[in-house]
């Protein structure tokens, strides 16, 4: 059903339902080393988890194309074949690495969006630049250098540049943009995978220490985080690297007119989303998944863009077997 502001608000808290489980069964395997089970029992549990929620879905991000993923796959329905109709970006297991290696902030993550508001963005890289909310329009701007737009955050956040910390990924195509970066003087926190809870990171720096996300990452992961953006505040942008005939083809397929466009958080996710994401592993907003003798305990984050409600929910499963 849509309620004049969007999406059934009871939808929400469904969400919740999903992530969770996704995270639990990704959990049981944080730390074994094996990236592609950990991601399959995930994918498995969301979309059990997916198809008993009152909705008619179709995910347009999804685990890949058809033909390289059996399950949850983009153009796959989901859902119980009730309800309002949606678009569906999702990543069971968002951090595969740091699942396998136990290392912080893998998320399992879902973002529910009225129909044909979420990009479609075929599996390649995006610039991205993002920062949280309280600064004004136009702080950063993906066309300026990364030392113009550290220093136009730190006057906007009346702090010395030395105040700044910038997340990055450490990734060899990163080298001269993490030198640019030292050389403004701010801090860089290096992050082995997972740009989605990243850029959430930037949501709240006070508890994240993170200010600014800067770097090239995968574009579905950004439509996730923009996703997350429209319901916390911030501002983002992102532009696809179409640096292939093939990829300007694959963009183009999948209606992406511009192979150079500038994607705010509003035109990656617009409309009414709601946004839902439970840690695997612990993280700096999100603890991971605990197992104690008589219960499970998840964290989720769960929010809507409409009322820009964010809620935190953190669940004592105490049937085991349901998992
Ligand atoms: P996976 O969960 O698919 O392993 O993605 C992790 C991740 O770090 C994302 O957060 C990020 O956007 C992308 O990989 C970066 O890609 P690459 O590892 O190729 O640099």
């Amino acid at each position: 059903m849509l309620t004049s502001s969007g999406l059934d608000r009871i939808l929400t808290l469904e969400l919740v339902r999903v992530s969770e489980r996704a995270a639990v069964a990704a959990a049981r395997l944080r730390g074994r080393g094996d990236e592609k089970a950990a991601d399959q029992v995930a994918v498995d549990a969301m979309r059990s988890e997916l198809n008993r929620l009152a909705i008619r879905g179709t995910v347009v991000i999804g685990e890949g194309e058809r033909d390289e993923a059996p399950m949850l796959y983009i153009g796959e329905e989901v859902g119980a074949g009730d309800g309002p109709v949606v678009d569906i970006a999702l990543d069971p297991l968002e951090g595969t690495t740091l699942c396998a290696k136990n290392q912080p902030n893998s998320l399992a993550v879902i973002a529910i969006a009225e129909k044909g508001s979420l990009l479609n963005a075929p599996d390649v890289y995006m610039d991205k630049i993002a920062i949280g909310p309280g600064y004004p329009e136009g702080t950063i701007n993906i066309d300026l250098s990364p030392t113009e737009n550290i220093t136009r955050l730190a006057k906007a956040k009346g702090v010395e540049i030395h105040h700044i910390t910038a997340c990055i990924l450490d990734r060899p195509r990163h080298a001269k943009l993490i030198d640019e970066v030292r050389a403004t003087g701010a801090a860089i926190r290096l992050i082995g995978d997972g740009d989605v809870a990243a850029i959430i990171d930037t949501t709240d720096p006070e508890a994240t220490g993170i200010d600014i996300y800067l770097g090239t990452g995968g574009a579905p992961e950004g439509v996730l985080a923009a996703a997350a953006l429209r319901c916390t505040g911030g501002q983002m942008q992102g532009r696809l690297i179409l640096d292939t005939p093939e990829k300007v083809a694959r963009a183009a397929k999948m209606g992406v007119a511009d192979p150079k466009a500038i994607y705010r958080a509003e035109d990656l996710a617009s409309g009414d989303v709601l946004f839902a994401a439970t840690g695997v592993t612990d993280g700096n907003m999100l603890a991971g998944v605990k197992f104690t003798k008589n219960y499970i305990e998840t964290h989720t984050i769960v929010m809507r863009s409409s009322s820009r409600t964010v809620r935190e929910i953190i669940a004592k499963h105490q049937d085991p077997d349901k998992f």
